[in-house]
């Protein structure tokens, strides 16, 4: 069974706040955050604006492209680690709010990570189901989980959605989803983690919240990880099809750091004008990053047919992966 993706969308909210807006929170400056990240700016949702709530606009955008009307949708699976709640998932929340409430949908926990393990799972589905339309979204607000106190966090994140439909029936300018690989090291789960209010660290009635409520990180550690992971993932990929990385014609990987992207191209040896990047407008939007990067390289018409497109991200758990599409 071959999944092709049939659609992109993506939605960001409209405050844009920018690194100088930032040091008036935290002692930083716009010439460190540049310089060490390549962001400029980045999203942050409104007050209530909730991971559902962008999620569904990227599905909708997501859905027109595809020519989907909504009722037709059978599964959603959504990637986030800034859910709307515990319980319910958000993705029935989503489902809720795209006006086809009946039906399976589920979140996938794998930070930012989550749309490829999501997108994998979707692949799964339809193995199962092939007349399945499965959406597959990223959604974030990652901004109610950060510590606007801590410099070496609160910089690097921004809130955003993305969304693709998945069937198995491909369409003029649709994309097959050759392959996707999954890894991941829990032993090294301690990098990145946001402990507060699970059941490791519940909270208490009546106690305030601690710094273990927001992300935490030690960023040279994951920095090093996530080349490294990705270059690994991306190499295992390409030979498991038996392609070189002069076969592909656009990397788009996890907008986290451009450093980060610019060392994976380096190790790759994939010159930086076959990256997608667009870190600069919208900082590191975890599990919506890379569809909403996917949804910009294609309005861009950066996408010619033919192409093989790599996407590849790594995120807490630690977990990584890659996906190859032929557009
Ligand atoms: O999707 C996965 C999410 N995580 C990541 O992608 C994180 C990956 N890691 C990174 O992107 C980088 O490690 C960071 C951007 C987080 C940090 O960059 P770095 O070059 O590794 O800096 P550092 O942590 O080694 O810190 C260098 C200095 C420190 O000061 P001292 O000790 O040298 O005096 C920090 O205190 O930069 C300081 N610093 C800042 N200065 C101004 C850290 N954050 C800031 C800041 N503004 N926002």
């Amino acid at each position: 069974m071959t999944a092709y993706i049939i659609g992109t969308g993506a939605y960001v909210p409209e405050q844009v706040v920018t690194n100088t807006a930032l040091q008036e929170y935290v002692d930083t400056t716009d010439e460190w955050i540049v310089s060490r990240t390549g962001i400029k700016e980045r999203r942050i949702a409104a007050p209530g604006e909730s991971a559902s709530m962008l999620g569904v606009e990227a599905a909708r955008n997501a859905l027109e492209d595809a020519g989907v009307p909504a009722q037709d949708v059978t599964h959603v699976l959504l990637g986030t680690f800034s859910p709307d709640a515990y319980i319910p998932a958000t993705a029935y929340a989503l489902r809720h709010h795209l006006g086809v409430p009946r039906g399976m949908a589920m979140d996938v926990s794998a930070a930012c990570s989550g749309f490829l393990f999501a997108l994998e799972t979707a692949r799964a589905i339809l193995a199962l189901h092939p007349e399945a339309i499965v959406l597959v979204v990223g959604s974030e607000v990652i901004s109610s989980r950060l510590n606007w106190k801590d410099r070496s966090t609160c910089v690097l994140f921004g809130d955003g959605a993305g969304a693709v439909v998945v069937t198995s029936k491909p369409t003029s300018g649709s994309a097959e989803v050759v392959d996707v690989l999954l890894d991941g090291d829990g032993s090294l789960s301690e990098l990145l983690v946001v402990r507060g209010g699970g059941s490791s660290a519940p909270l208490k009635l009546g106690e305030p919240v601690g710094d273990d409520f927001f992300v935490q990180m030690q960023g040279r550690e994951i920095f090093k990880h996530a080349v490294r992971s990705m270059a690994t993932i991306t190499q295992s990929l390409l030979e498991k099809h038996g392609l070189k990385a002069s076969d592909i014609d656009l990397v788009i990987p996890h907008q986290a750091n451009i450093r980060i992207i610019e060392s994976l191209a380096s190790r790759l040896e994939i010159p930086m004008d076959k990256v997608f990047v667009n870190i600069e407008k919208y900082g590191n939007t975890s599990a919506a990053s890379i569809p909403i990067a996917l949804a910009e390289a294609r309005r861009e018409a950066l996408i010619p047919p033919g192409s093989n497109v790599m996407l590849t991200a790594f995120g807490g758990g630690l977990n990584w992966a890659a996906a190859l599409l032929r557009f």
